[in-house]
């Protein structure tokens, strides 16, 4: 297979033998004849792999019997709706951390549906950094504590989770599920688009602690409830299928390579060389990030000028990697590095880094 090294933040690069496999098994697919695109969602071979998705993300985030795995659709920004229509209760408000774009919507969201406080914010650093712990305003009251665990925009990512005590806390994990080990079960919800680091568009994963549905909200439509896809292991009507089973051959390749402790190590390997490129020609490349809050998924850096910057880009596309231009609403460059972008990819992004830098500065 001839492949492009892909940063794009997502829909973003998978790992090669998921997608063989898949090539594999569109045309006759367990020996049925059909795809598993062309199968009944209540067929034998189809819950199997639905099942085996859910185990191998049970057995990857080591949850205890209290938390499930749940198949959504909607994105991560249906999340932002159906957690507050959920859990706030009527009269009552949440918490949420601001770490920038994401956390706006988010908090957007809470604000149509109930009452939502901001316990937290780096807004006035330009969402430069994550708040610390001793900043954050929470209240004891609070139905949960919302944060986004990684910022893909602004290349941010906590290296430690807020203590909210008894307050449930709930983190919006997209671009960063999976890419370490970490206590899953300390969280009441994590949810996340697929599109970066379990699979392909058009599934949303939640990780739902099944004992707090004891104060969700009753009152709303059946497709808005999380008891709906909890009662019914996420086949009350037809899931996205297709996108499932892609997640199943994402998880499947994640173990086969060692779990998260494997993917860990890999991303940080990643990470450091990155920003070990920056800081070895400091007046060429800036990275915004306070160094206590950068991310190993998103790396965000500047170049000079924006001229640098478009060369920079349209320079790395003509050596075979694409996806490099920063989000549009921030400018700059941008380097998603999920799970599976191997460590070799990087290492040719960094070699032209070096290159760019000494050609260019
Ligand atoms: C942290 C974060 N949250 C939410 C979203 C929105 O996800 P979706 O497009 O699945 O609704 C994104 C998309 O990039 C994201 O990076």
């Amino acid at each position: 297979m001839s492949r492009t090294w892909n940063f794009y933040a997502g829909p973003a690069t998978l790992p090669p033998p998921a997608l063989e496999r898949a090539k594999a098994d569109i045309p006759d697919w367990e020996n049925t004849g059909m795809s598993v695109m062309e199968t009944s969602h209540r067929s034998p071979e189809y819950d199997a792999v639905h099942n085996e998705a859910i185990a191998l993300m049970t057995e990857l985030l080591e949850l205890d019997d209290d938390h499930q795995v749940l198949f959504l659709q909607g994105g991560a920004s249906m999340q932002f709706a159906m957690l507050p229509m959920n859990f706030i209760p009527t009269g009552g408000s949440a918490d949420y951390v601001n770490t920038g774009a994401w956390s706006q919507k988010a908090i957007n969201e809470a604000n149509i549906i109930a009452t939502c406080r901001v316990a937290g914010s780096s807004e006035d650093d330009g969402f430069t950094r994550i708040p610390k712990q001793t900043e954050l305003e929470l209240d004891p009251d609070a139905a949960y504590v919302h944060i986004t665990s990684n910022n893909t925009i602004k290349g941010t990512q906590y290296h430690g989770f807020p203590d909210t005590g008894d307050v449930p806390l709930v983190a919006d994990m997209s671009s960063d599920i999976l890419w370490r080990p970490f206590d899953a079960n300390s969280f009441h919800l994590i949810y996340a688009g697929a599109q970066k680091n379990i699979g392909p568009s058009g599934v949303t994963v939640a990780i739902l602690r099944k004992s707090w549905l004891g104060r969700a909200n009753e009152n709303l439509p059946t497709m808005l409830r999380y008891a709906t896809y909890s009662a019914k292991n996420s086949l009350y009507n037809t899931p996205p299928t297709f996108a499932i089973y892609m997640v199943r051959n994402v998880l499947a390749w994640v173990k086969e390579r060692g779990g998260l402790a494997a993917m860990e190590r890999t991303n940080r390997a990643k990470g450091d060389l990155l920003y070990d490129v920056m800081a070895d020609n400091p007046d060429f490349y800036k990275c915004p990030v306070a160094e206590d809050s950068r991310s190993y998924m998103n790396v965000v850096f500047r170049l000079p000028s924006e001229d640098l910057e478009a060369k920079f880009v349209a320079e790395s596309k003509a050596a075979g990697m694409v996806g490099l231009k920063g989000h549009r609403s921030v400018g700059g460059c941008r380097a998603s590095i999920y799970n599976a972008m191997p460590l070799e990819g990087v290492q040719v992004l960094a070699s032209f880094m070096e290159e760019f830098a000494k050609n260019n500065g």
